[in-house]
């Protein structure tokens, strides 16, 4: 069963799945900021075990930010990434957003693409120097269940 966590400033469950995805897979080197005391931050459990990790930020009431969204990787291809998304979305939208942005690494535009994200500009610049784009979208409340295929 998938269960979600959301919760104002990190969790341990989150620091770990940051840890492992950014630090370790991909090499970034500042992954923790003074704002993730404040932020909102969702982690997904698959039977009591932590998969999946994301966190929100308000940049004006109608605008939030969707950032650090990470699925540890033996829960990957089965729409967790998704889910996590999906979720934080609705979460703006019922604290009054009408609008998602992100900062996208560049080789996961497809990803949020198939969850309704649209590029902004397509300029792209970098983060610890990895490729990333702008995208945002706009949310509107989503009648369809969240299911993860597992
Ligand atoms: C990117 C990530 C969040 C995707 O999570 P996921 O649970 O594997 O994705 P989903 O199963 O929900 O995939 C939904 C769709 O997105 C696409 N997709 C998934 N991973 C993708 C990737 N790495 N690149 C491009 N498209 C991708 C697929 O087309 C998939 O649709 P499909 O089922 O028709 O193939 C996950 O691979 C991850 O955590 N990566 C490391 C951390 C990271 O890069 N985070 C994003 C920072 S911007």
């Amino acid at each position: 069963m998938v269960t979600e966590k959301f919760t104002v400033g990190i969790t341990p469950d989150a620091r770990l799945i940051r840890e492992e995805v950014f630090m370790q897979e991909q090499g970034y080197k500042h992954e923790f900021d003074e704002l993730d005391n404040s932020l909102w931050t969702l982690v997904l459990y698959l039977d009591g075990t932590p998969i999946s990790t994301g966190r929100l930020k308000e940049i004006d009431p109608e605008t939030y930010q969707i950032e650090r969204i990470a699925v540890r990787k033996q829960f990957r291809g089965m729409k967790v990434g998704s889910y996590t998304v999906k979720y934080l979305c609705n979460k703006a939208l019922s604290l009054g957003a009408r609008k998602c942005i992100l900062h996208a690494q560049a080789d996961k535009v497809h990803f949020y693409e198939t969850l309704g994200f649209k590029i902004r500009d397509g300029e792209i610049d970098f983060d610890e120097g990895n490729p990333h784009v702008w995208m945002y979208k706009v949310i509107v409340k989503s009648k369809r269940k969240f299911r993860v295929n597992y």
